[in-house]
């Protein structure tokens, strides 16, 4: 078995972020992702803007907000554009055939899926060490919730057999850019992604969940061979 380090990792991350922002065209507006692929894709879209290209982009987190504005990524916001052309952004998990995901755990999931939502087409940059034949596992299911009776959501996750656990920083509750908890579920295989869904967002204080079902348009796959195209 090869193994691959971080460094590795990043190399396939960055090459996959680079192929996706070549797609990227004059006059558009872009949903800017959260994490460290989506990191590269900043990076890369700096190079080209610097070099004339003319964007704009809505960032999913603070951090990517940040970011792009340390790199000259010209940025905009919803109150100016309510379509975006392409979002460019990482995901934990890959479905290989339906190309769903699993998003959330730097968590950023709810600014994530609303401008998902809100794109015409969604570009996901992975290193194919994110591909899986079924989401779950060893991958847990960040699901956003409001902290305000944050303990019934629990329960009510638990009984639904999603062992949540709630996600601690510096062992204090990690709050969300939009000021929400998170709890993380274990969950073995999920066989039926949009089923569970329905059945999270039906939970009232459930605010989002990192379940981004039939979103993907295209995923960019950083592999040790070049960048795999899969499509949807
Ligand atoms: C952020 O909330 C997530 O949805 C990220 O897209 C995900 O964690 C991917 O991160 P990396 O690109 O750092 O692996």
């Amino acid at each position: 078995m090869t193994r691959s380090g971080p460094s590795d990792r990043n190399a396939l991350k960055r090459a996959a972020a680079e192929a996706a922002v070549a797609e990227v065209e004059n006059g558009m507006v872009l949903g800017l992702g959260s994490g460290s692929s989506a990191a590269f894709a900043i990076a890369a879209l700096a190079a080209r803007v610097a070099a004339g290209l003319r964007i704009v982009g809505i960032p999913t987190s603070e951090r990517s907000a940040v970011l792009a504005r340390q790199l000259g990524v010209p940025l905009a916001s919803f109150a100016d554009h309510r379509r975006i052309d392409v979002t460019i952004d990482g995901a934990d998990q890959v479905e290989r055939g339906t190309l769903n995901l699993v998003k959330g755990l730097g968590g950023a999931l709810l600014r994530e899926k609303i401008v998902a939502s809100a794109s015409d087409r969604m570009i996901v940059v992975v290193d194919e060490t994110k591909l899986v034949d079924r989401l779950g596992g060893n991958t847990p299911l960040p699901v956003e919730v409001a902290s305000f009776g944050w303990q019934t959501v629990f329960d009510r996750l638990a009984a639904l057999r999603c062992a949540p656990r709630l996600r601690l920083a510096d062992n204090k509750p990690f709050m969300s850019d939009g000021g929400n908890y998170i709890l993380d579920c274990a969950i073995a295989e999920i066989l039926d992604p949009a089923k569970l869904e329905a059945r999270l967002s039906a939970i009232v204080g459930v605010v989002e969940n990192g379940l981004f079902v039939s979103m993907a348009s295209k995923i960019m796959v950083g592999r040790p061979t070049g960048v795999e195209v899969m499509e949807r």
